[in-house]
Formats: C-alpha cells, structure tokens, sequence
C-alpha cells in the first residue's frame, strides 16, 4: 500500500533514483532548506579540509525523501573525496565491514544508509573504527584465538535513518554531528522545484509550481515526483508547459487534493467523520470499517495526517479536528474535541 501511493514518501525503487539523480543537488551551496544542518556541515567540512583530516562523523535522521542520501553525497564532493554507499541489512558479518571499510581512501565517506539496521556483531566493528581508524579482527578460534588490529584510512562514517530511536546509545554518541531533518516549508519546495524544472528543461509558471509545492507534503522527493506527473500531462493534454490549470488537472485525475491528500487519506478522514462522528474511535475499529490493515494505517496515513493537524490522538482513541472535518466537508456538531497530544508526537 506504501509504495503504490503518489505522495508516498518512500522511493518508489531504482527506475524513481535513476530519474531522480538529475535532480540531486550536488553541492552545500546547491542544497535548498534545512539551512542549519548546512550551515554546521558547512563549517565541519571546511576546518576538516584545512587541517587535512576528514570529516566528523555524521549521523542524519528524519522521515523518508528529505536528502539524506543526497546530503551524504554532497559532503563527500565537499570533501574532495569518494562516497561509499552500503547500508545496515547488507553488513550481515563483521568481514563485509572490514571489506568496506578497507576499500576506503583517505577522507572518503563510508555511507551506511538504515544504520539502526546494523546487527550487534557488526556494529562491536565499528566502534574503533569510528574512534581509532582499527578494526580489531578475530583470528583463529579456540585455544589460538587471538585479536589482530587493522588500520584503516581515515574517513568519515555518515548514517542515515528513519528510525532513530532504534539505534544503540553507544553507537549514537560516537557521532560528531547528529541532526533531524525537517520538512521543507512550501518556499524551499518552490525553489527546489523551480531548479528541477530548470534542470528538466520544461518551461512552469510559478504559480503553477508553487501549486506543486502546495501538494508535496513538505517533501523533496514527492515534490519532484508530481512535477514529472504534470510535466506528462503537459506534454500529452497540454501545450507542455506547467501551467495552473494542467497542474489541477493532471493531479486531479490522480486524486491528489490541494493539500496533498490522496483518496486513502481521505477515506480515513471520512470513516473518522461520519461513521463514526468524528470520533473519538480505536483504530482498529477505523481499519476494520474501511477493511485496511491497522499497522500500515498507522504507518504511512496517520502521520501526515497528524502534523498538519487533521486528526488528534487521544487518550480514548482517534479523533478529526475541526480542519480534518473541515477538508472533508462534514460538520462535527456538538462534538467536544478532546485535547490532542500531537505535540507530543511532532515537537
Ligand atoms: N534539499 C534538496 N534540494 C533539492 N532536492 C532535494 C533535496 N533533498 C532531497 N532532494 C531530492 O529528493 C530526492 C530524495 O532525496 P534522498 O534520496 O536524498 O532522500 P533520503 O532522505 O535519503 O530518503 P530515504 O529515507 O528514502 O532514503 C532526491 O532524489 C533529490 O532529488
Ligand atoms: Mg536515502
């Protein structure tokens, strides 16, 4: 259900990247948003160039499609070095972290993406090889088992994650530099998707484009995802311009509303609204009426939902906020909001 959805988050696999790798800013100065993560590599990037070491490790946390693959490989380009992309489930042995890691020049950038991925073994590896540039590998067993240090060249370990919270406190606190990416506000994402068209070569008004940014939920990834959209669109019912009137059209006919919305999120809104009056109603009983699996709501509906302020989690359950009900067209009369803890969630 995640990945089919327009304004997935997620990447939609290798055919999306290989479209998308055009669009990749390639440098600091070219990364739009997120100015105090940039601001911070920024400084990190340049003292470790004039001392001629590499960079802090970084750790970069946050929701999916906000650019922290991309970011990996800005910073090596900053540092004048290669990046190598590897992530947690494919490092199943401590030997494919020593075979990483010892293909690395001086300064490079070793990028672990899904770190909170890395199984325990692996990660006793990376401790000294974070600390020390050694990793200490086991030889022989038994009677004749003993430990033999290996150097390896100095370089910079970026991790990328979604989830945070799963990662061990050891491994975190060996990080220089670790830092929550944020959604983009509605004029980063215009400016990103201003460059985008740019870089496309097809001609947008920009209020066309800001209409774009409008729907892309504060995310990158989906905002240049609906600019390819449209620009078929243009192409085929249109004059091939990104006009205002071929964004709605084209968005339309895939079901995305204003705000970005698509027909499951509003479902969900609509089951909350009137089957249930607002709410407050268990998820279970949601996911059942609208025979969806409760997990995967939780997951990939609820949380946009949550931040731009449509539903409330209560102590007692769900529950549509005035905007929610307000998106839907439906009328909570005499229904008492309880008060939201989604503060909680998104501070
Ligand atoms: N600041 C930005 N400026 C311009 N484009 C961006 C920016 N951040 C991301 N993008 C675009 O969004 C796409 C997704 O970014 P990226 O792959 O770096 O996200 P991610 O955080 O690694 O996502 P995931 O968690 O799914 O791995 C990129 O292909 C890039 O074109
Ligand atoms: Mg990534």
């Amino acid at each position: 259900m995640a990945t089919e959805r327009l304004i997935s988050p997620e990447s939609r696999g290798p055919e999306e990247e290989a479209a998308s790798q055009s669009l990749r800013p390639r440098s600091l100065a070219e990364f739009v948003g997120q100015r105090d993560l940039i601001e911070r590599i920024g400084i990190a990037a340049a003292a470790a160039r004039e001392r001629g070491e590499p960079m802090e490790h970084v750790l970069l946390h946050g929701p999916p499609g906000l650019g922290k693959t991309t970011l990996a490989h800005v910073i090596a380009r900053e540092m004048g070095a290669r990046v190598h992309v590897t992530s947690g489930p494919a490092l199943t042995r401590g030997s494919d972290l020593v075979g990483a890691l010892t293909r690395l020049e001086p300064n490079d950038v070793l990028f672990i993406d899904e770190i909170h991925r890395l199984p325990p073994a692996v990660e006793e590896f990376i401790y000294p090889a974070m600390e020390d540039y050694r990793i200490d590998v086991a030889v022989d067993s038994g009677m004749h088992a003993r430990t033999v240090s290996v150097t390896v060249k100095p370089f910079t370990l970026i991790g990328a994650t979604t989830r945070a919270g799963l990662l061990t406190a050891p491994l975190r606190s060996r990080f220089g530099i670790a830092h929550h990416l944020k959604h983009y506000d509605a004029a980063d994402l215009l400016t990103i998707l201003e460059r985008s068209a740019g870089l496309l070569g097809v001609g947008a008004d920009g209020e066309a484009l800001a209409q774009i940014a409008g729907r892309s939920r504060g995310t990158p990834r989906i905002a240049n995802r609906l600019l390819r959209r449209v620009r078929d669109y243009a192409q085929v019912r249109g004059s091939g311009r990104i006009e205002p009137r071929v964004v709605d059209e084209a968005l339309a006919l895939e079901g995305v509303d204003g705000l970005g919305l698509d027909e499951l999120d509003r479902a969900y809104l609509r089951v909350i609204g009137t089957t249930y009056r607002g709410g407050p109603v268990g998820l279970e009983a949601v996911a059942a009426t609208m025979g969806e699996d409760a997990g995967a709501l939780e997951g990939v509906v609820e949380p946009f939902l949550l931040q731009v302020g449509h539903l409330a989690r209560t102590r007692r359950g769900r529950q549509l906020t005035g905007a929610g009900a307000a998106h839907i067209g439906v009328r909570l009369d005499g229904v008492r909001p309880a008060p939201a803890d989604n503060a909680a969630l998104f501070g």
